[in-house]
């Protein structure tokens, strides 16, 4: 069996300044000293195991993925703020869930919803002042929060909607700073936890805040109960599909989801639509290719013009290679196990570099560039087995078809409607839960 290589606690400790700002150049030092699997003591008891190997990925996620869990990382630390729902649950209660969601995101209920989607996105480009530089996460960030909500439950009904939906947005995103601060600075906790401490700063405070995203989703459940109205959304689907056993979801669960769609289906993909602008932007030939595209007039509904557009998925998928939204993920072995020649031992954490293994020279040509027709029909079949930004197996991103038409269909109405020039030299991130871009200037040109 192959031994796999143990950073120094040493060599950690003297870089925990580095890592705290940025852990990726460390990651990708260990994997260029150790090959692609090495692992870190960071306290006494714990040991994480770091992993961009393609078959120890696809072990994990797909081939033996009963014999793993989600980290309490998800499960308790953002379970705690977003409640049980697909992405930190575990086990029957995922298994169970998850068969009663997926048909919401089939591609012909995704063709449902895309009219109110794009009505969502016309209304929130409005927004973009052109000759301005514009910081286009803020821009990105509320219409990716505003399309979830909006097309995914059809509430157009409700009274005061752009209030509830903006005091939504900002409590999940209060609740993933709290989240962030806990993580990052976990020897503070104890001064989070004070209930004395005002705003920002208190656990308490953001638990209070989910408690009133809480009843302001089971409103919008009650008064859809009560209405007897079939919309064929996402809410209407869950509340008339039943378990294997005859029952319903429970109005707790469906809470529980609803917030985990929110949060899981916003930052991902606001991160992706920043990337994909400024790469497009850093780029001014494969910029005018796509432009092309999208002014090209086709026919068909939404999702049949969408298809029409090959040059612009591709130049998502290679964003999404570059600049993964969810650059790592992890998981717990639990029983003892074993992958090729490398031993999995029960309790284990093995924590997989999507970014690295995007990045990994054996696998791409000249992998740090941005090359959008590598992805061309004909060629992305042989990246199936090393390129996983939805993740792999039965708990790949339930909303990955969702993602791509709108960030394709976002894609297309930007370029119909201006050029993009870039502000910065460089494009920056910041590693956080996701992989968030960092001062994403651009300037829009109305056309
Ligand atoms: C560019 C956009 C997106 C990216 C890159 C992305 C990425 C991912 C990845 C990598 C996972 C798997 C995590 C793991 O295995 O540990 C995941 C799970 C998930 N995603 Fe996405 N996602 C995106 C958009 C969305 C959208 C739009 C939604 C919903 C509206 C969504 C909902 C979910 C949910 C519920 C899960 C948990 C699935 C399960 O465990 O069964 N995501 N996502």
């Amino acid at each position: 069996m192959r031994k796999i290589d143990q950073v120094p606690a040493l060599t950690f400790l003297s870089k925990s300044r580095q890592i705290y700002k940025d852990p990726l150049p460390f990651h990708h030092e260990n994997f260029e000293k150790y090959g692609n699997t090495f692992k870190i003591s960071p306290k006494p008891g714990l040991m994480i195991h770091f992993t961009c190997d393609e078959k120890i990925a696809q072990y994990i996620l797909q081939k033996n993925q009963k014999n793993f869990n989600k980290s309490s990382l998800q499960t308790d630390d953002l379970g705690k703020y977003i409640g049980h729902g697909l992405l930190t649950a575990n086990g029957k209660q995922w298994r169970a869930n998850r068969k009663l969601i997926q048909p919401a995101f089939y591609k012909k209920s995704i063709a449902q919803l895309m009219d109110n989607m794009d009505a969502v996105i016309t209304a929130e480009l409005a927004h973009i002042k052109s000759g301005a530089t514009t910081d286009v996460y803020e821009i990105f960030n509320d219409l990716a929060f505003k399309v979830v909500a909006r097309s995914l439950f059809d509430l157009a009904d409700l009274p005061d909607l752009d209030q509830k939906i903006d005091r939504l947005q900002f409590i999940t995103e209060q609740a993933q700073k709290m989240l962030i601060k806990e993580l990052r600075v976990p020897w503070m906790k104890w001064y989070f936890e004070r209930e004395w401490l005002s705003g920002e700063k208190s656990i308490p405070h953001a638990l209070a805040l989910i408690e009133e995203a809480r009843d302001l989703i089971q409103s919008i459940i009650t008064s859809r109960r009560e209405s007897n109205k079939q919309t064929g959304d996402l809410l209407d689907m869950l509340l008339h599909s039943t378990y294997e056993d005859g029952t319903y979801m429970s109005d707790e669960q469906l809470i529980d989801e609803i917030l985990v769609l929110f949060v899981a289906g916003h930052e991902t993909t606001a991160n992706a639509l920043s990337f994909i602008a400024q790469l497009l932007a850093h780029h001014p030939e494969t910029l005018k290719k796509a432009t092309q595209e999208a002014r090209q007039i086709h026919k068909g509904d939404l999702m049949t013009q969408l298809i029409q557009l090959p040059y612009i998925k591709q130049c998502v998928e290679e964003t999404l290679r570059l600049y993964p939204p969810a650059y790592v993920t992890d998981r717990v072995t639990l029983e003892d196990d074993v992958c090729d020649d490398i031993v999995l031992d029960k309790d284990s954490i093995w924590l997989i570099s999507f970014y690295e293994m995007h990045r990994r020279h054996d696998l791409w040509e000249q992998p740090h560039d941005f090359i959008p027709q590598r992805f061309a029909p004909e060629k992305a079949k042989q990246y199936r087995d090393f390129y996983f930004p939805f993740g792999a197996g039965p708990r790949m991103c339930v909303g990955n078809n969702f993602a791509m038409f709108e960030m394709i269909l976002i894609v297309k109405r930007i370029l119909e409607q201006y050029t993009i020039t870039p502000v910065n030299d460089t494009i920056l991130y910041h590693p956080l839960i996701t992989l968030k871009p960092k001062e994403a200037l651009l300037k829009f040109e109305e056309h």
